[in-house]
């Protein structure tokens, strides 16, 4: 996809795109990992600490949740749904059908990266900058993003395959109970990573064209 590829200067440019275009959705995962869990906590860590932040605020929090820790946080998920279907918030058909597989395909991976965003970190300075004031909180979400998708890409350049999921507000409560985390922080990702066990679907794209112009060439 794309225009024909040029002759960089540097042949990393060619291996980061090439990463670039290798990151994929999967969903089927398996609880195996092919390095070691210090490697992904350093890929994590490198994402917490590289990753830009506007005026460097570094809002994004990160946890990172191995083997039994991240069975937990889908059983938690399990749970709180088996709640509403109990409650009939949730038809038990759709739960047993669509909802439980997919949890349950998630709680057979290796790992989940919880990823928040601290916003009451921001007072301070939405203070200091009272003009910007209302676009913190977005760049705080778009520097979390930005996160996400370096541990994602790199994941999967060590052979994982990964999936990202939005269970909050849902599970906010257990997940902040279950871990102690800081009430300040907002979850806003889970990144479910395990060796792939299937292909991602096809993905089919736009044409270029359509949504991408250059002037001044
Ligand atoms: C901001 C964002 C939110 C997403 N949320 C979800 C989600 O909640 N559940 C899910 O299964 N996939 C989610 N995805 C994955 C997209 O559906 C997927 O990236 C897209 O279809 C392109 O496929 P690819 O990742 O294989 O390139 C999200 C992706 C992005 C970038």
């Amino acid at each position: 996809m794309g225009s024909t590829q040029p002759e960089f200067k540097n042949p990393a440019t060619t291996t980061l795109l090439e990463l670039v275009k290798a990151r994929r959705t999967y969903y089927g995962l398996k609880a195996e990992s092919p390095i070691s869990d210090e490697a992904i906590e350093s890929i994590v860590q490198d994402a917490v600490l590289h990753v830009p932040s506007s005026f460097n605020t570094q809002t994004s929090r990160v946890v990172l949740l191995l083997k039994e820790e991240h069975q937990k946080l889908w059983d938690i998920a399990i749970n709180i749904m088996e709640s509403l279907v109990a409650a009939g918030k949730v038809p038990k058909e759709m739960f047993e059908t669509h909802t439980k597989p997919k949890l349950n395909a998630f709680r057979a991976a290796y790992g989940t990266v919880l990823f928040f965003v601290d916003y009451d970190s921001l007072a301070a300075i939405k203070e200091k900058f009272a003009i910007y004031a209302d676009k913190f909180d977005p760049f705080a979400l778009e520097s979390n993003a930005m996160s996400q998708y370096l541990v994602w890409t790199a994941l999967c350049s060590e052979g994982f395959g990964a999936n990202l999921q939005h269970y909050s507000p849902l599970i906010d409560e257990q997940v902040q109970k279950t871990w102690n985390i800081p009430a300040s922080w907002k979850l806003d990702a889970q990144l479910v990573f395990g060796t792939p066990a299937s292909e991602p679907s096809e993905k089919t794209f736009q044409p270029i064209e359509d949504r991408y112009k250059v002037f001044g060439k």
